[in-house]
Parts: structure tokens; C-alpha cells; sequence
């Protein structure tokens, strides 16, 4: 473990979080480009009053939307360059770069910003970390302004953007300190119409995210102290907005929630879960946050003995009820979290989404990344298939 009191620390400069902060989208995004591409992730939003006034307030500020991508799923390697080959050499070019949408938007949009400026001609395969040709950024990516409409990834708040590649079927990213959103506009009212499994996913992706960069090797005293923040009331909050999507509260506590996780990881690393969920999307195409609710437990367990002292700080921040020993507070804890998948409706086996046992060694070695090195202890490949193993 390294030094909880020595770190440096890299956020986006500008953050608006609020219920209906999107009226403030218009005058912030006029502070760093007049003509947008729009990246766009939501089809039910889209259709919704919160889209129209969203796009009326951009126009009240002479903000004009130069081109528009759709984006619904996970963006893949083909995605991006499409999106930067359709936008290149369009008269006018945008200045600006507007993500609306879940993590796959704005992961497209903080791509699609970065090899607008850098690609010349080349795919963005070239960039991504572990499979590339070792290219980097030599140009400012455009500016770009985030507008996350679910509360999960927190990739509002990061240096990377997470691609699918084909061939070998891994996710990687495209990392640069140039790549955190400028202006980040946070309203936890464009997340009450969320469908309640994405709710229960992408809040599983957020609690996942704070509770590995809380045990990280890499954590420090600044990024904790933000990880038991969006704990505190994201942990039960979760629950609350599964049941009831238009709960003011709770719908506000996991998008902070969420916030919170993405510039902590960003600035302390993950664990096994973020690092297993990678491999699970890359190889058998289970979406991000529905394969962190899954690993979570797992990891737990496996970390237990090294971050026992960590998880029972995190048990008596969630559950202030519970008294006892760091042992007795963490079974607690991981009990906790059982019960709350269960609530969720999400299977802890890996089975029940068509994993075949015989994918476990490519996942296990898949696993292998940026993520699982945050982990509190060293995992070998081979411990890790006995792991995938028994919550197989
Ligand atoms: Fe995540």
C-alpha cells in the first residue's frame, strides 16, 4: 500500500451538480465552443421535455449543433473512427464536443474529442492502452462538456474512455490527463427515467467504484474521504430509486454517488471486480455495471484479509447500526451487499449470463489491466480462475 498522504489529484475544472442544473447547460457550454457535436445516448430521453428545453437553452445561447451521433451501447473501436470520419472535414467543424447520455455517450464523446484533433487519418485503436501502437495525444483534444443521464460510470469525471475492441476481444482505454471533461453539468432529474434495471446496474457500477477505489493500493486520504461521502447515502439510496425511480432523494443521492466514484478512481484505481468486469464485457458481452454487481461480492471476499481494517471503515459509514469487531462489521458489510443484489434482482452466477465454464481462462487472463493492478493484493491468473470458478 502506498502512502495515504501523498498524492496528486486531477478533476474536471468545472462541475455544475444540481436537481435541474441542465438550465445552466446553455451559459456553460457557450463558456468553451459555440458549434457542438452532439453525442446523444438516451432514445427515450430524446423524446422527452427535458431534451427540448435542454436544446432550447443551448440555442438561447448561441450554441449551434453542427452535427449529431447516436450512440446505444458500449463504443467500439469501429464506432469511434466513424464518428471522427463523418465529422471531419464538415464545414463548420465543431469547436466543442456536448456528451448527453450514460457512460457509453460520453465515453464516445471524450474519444470522438480526442481523435478529432489527433487521429490524421489513423484509427483509435493506435491509442488504446495494451493494444495500440504506442500513439499519443500531441494535440488538445476539443473541449468537452458532460451530461451524464444515468448514475454509474462517473466517467464524467475521468481521464479515459473505455472502447471495445474486436480482435482480441478485450476493452481498453484511451487515457490522457487532456481528456476530463471541462464542464461537467450533473441534474439528477435527467436520471428518473431511468428503467429500473439500468438503475439497479449502473448504481451497482457507482457502489462497486467507490468501494474498490476506497480499498485500493493506490487510495489516498482525499479520494476515501469521497468514497465514503457518495457511500454514506448512496448505499441505501440504491434500493430506494429501484423502487421508486421519481424519488427526489434518492435519485440525488446516487447521481452524487456516482460523481464522487468517477473522481475517486480516477485518482486512486480500481480492484477485481472493475478488472473481472472488463474481461466478462469482452468476452461474453455482459454490460459494465451488471458484471460489477456480480464480481463485487466476490472481491470482498477474496480482499478480506488485506482490506479488513478498510471494509469495516466502509461498514460502519453504510451501516450505522452495526457494532462489533472489524470481522463482525464486515460480514455485515458483505452480507449487506448480498441482500442488496438480491433486492436488485441480479444473479451472483456467472452461468445465469451465459458464461460457458470453458471461457473462465480467457476471462481470467482478459481480467488482466490497469484495474485489477489497483487491487489491495496481488491476484496471479491462476488463483483468479479458481475465484471465477466457484461463482461460476
Ligand atoms: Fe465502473
Amino acid at each position: 500500500m502506498n502512502s495515504l498522504m501523498d498524492f496528486q489529484l486531477l478533476l474536471p475544472p468545472r462541475v455544475h451538480f444540481g436537481w435541474g442544473a441542465r438550465k445552466d447547460l446553455g451559459h456553460l457550454t457557450a463558456t468553451v465552443g459555440h458549434r457542438i457535436c452532439l453525442i446523444a445516448g438516451s432514445r427515450a430521453l430524446q423524446k422527452s421535455t427535458l431534451w427540448e428545453e435542454m436544446t432550447t437553452n443551448l440555442k438561447e445561447h448561441q450554441v449551434e449543433v453542427v452535427s449529431q451521433v447516436e450512440i446505444h451501447r458500449e463504443p467500439t473501436v469501429e464506432d469511434v473512427d466513424e464518428t471522427v470520419r463523418e465529422i471531419t472535414g464538415r464545414k463548420p467543424f465543431p469547436d466543442c464536443v456536448l456528451a448527453i447520455g450514460g457512460g457509453a455517450a460520453i465515453d464516445l464523446g471524450k474519444a470522438a474529442s480526442a481523435m478529432l484533433t489527433n487521429s490524421k487519418g489513423r484509427s483509435v485503436r493506435e491509442f488504446l492502452e495494451g493494444v495500440g501502437t504506442g500513439a499519443q495525444l500531441e494535440e488538445a483534444p476539443l473541449p468537452l462538456v458532460a451530461v451524464p443521464t444515468t448514475s454509474g460510470t462517473g466517467t464524467e469525471a475521468t481521464k479515459n474512455a473505455v472502447i471495445s475492441v474486436s480482435e482480441p476481444a478485450c476493452k481498453k482505454s484511451l487515457r490522457s490527463e487532456q481528456m476530463v471533461p471541462r464542464v461537467v453539468v450533473v441534474d439528477p432529474e435527467l436520471t428518473v427515467s431511468l428503467p429500473q434495471s439500468t438503475t439497479a446496474t449502473s448504481g451497482m457500477d457507482a457502489l462497486t467504484q467507490l468501494i474498490e477505489s476506497y480499498t485500493s493500493c493506490r487510495a489516498n486520504v482525499f479520494t476515501q474521504s469521497l468514497c465514503l461521502d457518495g457511500l454514506r447515502d448512496g448505499f441505501s439510496s440504491l434500493e430506494v430509486a429501484y423502487r421508486d425511480g421519481q424519488n427526489r432523494e434518492a435519485r440525488t443521492a446516487m447521481s452524487y454517488a456516482a460523481l464522487l466514484s468517477g473522481m475517486a478512481l480516477a485518482n486512486s484505481g480500481l480492484g477485481m471486480a472493475h478488472g473481472v468486469a472488463a474481461a466478462l464485457g469482452a468476452v461474453c458481452g455482459i454490460s459494465h455495471g451488471l458484471a460489477c454487481a456480480v464480481m463485487l461480492p466476490v472481491a470482498m471476499r477474496s480482499n478480506r484479509k488485506v482490506a479488513l481494517s478498510r471494509y469495516a471503515h466502509i461498514g460502519r459509514t453504510v451501516l450505522p447500526d452495526v457494532t462489533g469487531t472489524d470481522d463482525e462489521v464486515t460480514d455485515a458489510l458483505i452480507k449487506r451487499v448480498d441482500s442488496l443484489l438480491a433486492e436488485l434482482s441480479i444473479s451472483t452466477r456467472l452461468r445465469d449470463y451465459g458464461v460457458r465454464e470453458d471461457q473462465l481462462p480467457e476471462i481470467a487472463i482478459g481480467s488482466r489491466g490497469n484495474s485489477l493492478s489497483g487491487n489491495p493484493r496481488p491476484i496471479e491468473t491462476e488463483e483468479l480462475q479458481k475465484i471465477l470458478e466457484k461463482c461460476w
